[in-house]
């Protein structure tokens, strides 16, 4: 189970230090959370604060772009990017998008709403490295998880699996403790986690290290049962 970190709940004061701590407790990607105002209704940051953040840590970048016309802004988060995430939703012409990301030598992930249907991706699970499923309507950090997004993840799941295709499935949204199990019976590789690392009770690395162990029991526990 790989664990990325949102940076969105984070201080924004003290950003290069947070992020240092995601990387120093154990995070596998960070996830950065790009919103326009068009889209989404919050408006957050762009390639320059990712170009910053790109001098202070290794951790891949996980881009989410929540922003209308992504295609128009490729080649400034393309070159920032490991993963680079665009939503079907704004993206009419979404296998010609990731093939593009891909070309730029980049992972292409494409993003579901809670309201878009699997059907939405279906025909572009191959040109796809990740599907990222929202849990949450996006725009804000901090919201609780829409239980029936894991439903959709597993029903996602048996296409790859159906399919032999290497696509990882990503959570994102309302990941906490005490879903991470719900999270990977659902057949997810990857765990967007915002509050539950940058404003949950312990720090940082406590906070990463209780989601991990949290995913580590619940696999344990899947591989026993029959
Ligand atoms: C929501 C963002 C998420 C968010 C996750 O629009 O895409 O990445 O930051 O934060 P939590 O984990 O607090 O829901
Ligand atoms: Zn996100």
């Amino acid at each position: 189970m790989k664990l990325a970190p949102s940076i969105l709940t984070a201080d924004f004061g003290r950003l290069a230090d947070e992020v240092r701590a995601a990387e120093a407790g154990g995070a596998d990607y960070l996830h950065l959370d790009v919103m326009d105002g068009r889209f989404v209704p919050n408006i957050t940051f762009g390639p320059l604060v990712i170009e910053a953040l790109r001098k202070v840590t290794r951790l891949p970048f996980d881009i989410h772009l929540m922003i209308v016309e992504p295609e128009r802004h490729l080649d400034a988060f393309a070159e920032l990017a490991d993963i680079l995430n665009v939503h079907v939703e704004v993206s009419p012409h979404i296998h010609r998008t990731l093939e593009s990301i891909r070309r730029r030598g980049v992972r292409a992930g494409v993003c579901l709403n809670p309201g878009t249907p699997v059907a939405a991706v279906e025909e572009v699970l191959g040109e796809a490295d990740q599907v990222m499923v929202m849990a949450v309507n996006p725009g804000w950090g901090g919201q609780a998880l829409i239980p029936r997004a894991l439903e959709k993840a597993e029903r996602l799941r048996r296409l790859i699996d159906e399919r032999g295709l290497a696509t990882e499935i990503e959570i994102d949204g309302g990941v906490k403790v005490s879903n991470v199990a719900a999270c990977v019976a659902a057949g997810a590789d990857v765990l967007v986690c915002g509050s539950s690392v940058y404003n949950a009770d312990g720090s940082v690395a406590e906070n990463l290290a209780a989601l991990r162990a949290a995913a580590e029991q619940a696999r344990a526990e899947l591989v026993r049962k029959p």
